[in-house]
């Protein structure tokens, strides 16, 4: 299930950042979760499997319709198993009367996903 981001998980949060592929440096990360814990607008859910945190979605409310996804991994032991797609459907359900878009990193998996989400 999707947990709200906070502080007590930083640490964890910045591990499954890092997996995006803009998010190598150390710098970028520690300003892109600031990012996170200080705009309104940005706002991040780790995806949390029995004890563990296994999984991490960012978006930014655009607007009244619109959410951008500009943030999607997957700890990479536990890939292929759905849970990407599952961490998607939720936040459609929190989101439920918003449009979704991605941006260029995220586009290719959640096109992917598609019309199944
Ligand atoms: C992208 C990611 C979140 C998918 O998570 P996941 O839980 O493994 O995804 P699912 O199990 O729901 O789906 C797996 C399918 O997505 C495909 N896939 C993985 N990454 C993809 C990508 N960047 N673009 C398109 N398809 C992708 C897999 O090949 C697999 O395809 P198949 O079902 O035809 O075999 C995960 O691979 C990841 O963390 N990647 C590194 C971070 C990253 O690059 N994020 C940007 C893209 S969102």
């Amino acid at each position: 299930m999707l947990i709200r981001y906070k502080k007590i998980l930083e640490k964890i949060a910045m591990g499954l950042l890092s997996f995006m592929p803009d998010e190598k440096d150390i710098k970028k990360l520690q300003a892109t979760i600031k990012q996170y814990e200080t705009l309104e607008n940005w706002q991040l859910y780790l995806w949390k499997e029995e004890d563990d945190m296994i999984g991490l979605i960012g978006v930014v409310i655009e607007s009244e319709e619109t959410v951008l996804i500009q943030h999607l991994t997957v700890n990479p032991s536990f890939r292929n198993q759905g849970i990407g797609r599952k961490m998607l459907q939720q936040m459609k359900e929190i989101y439920c009367n918003k449009e979704f878009k991605a941006n260029d990193v995220t586009a290719s998996y959640v096109g992917k996903c598609g019309t199944e989400v």
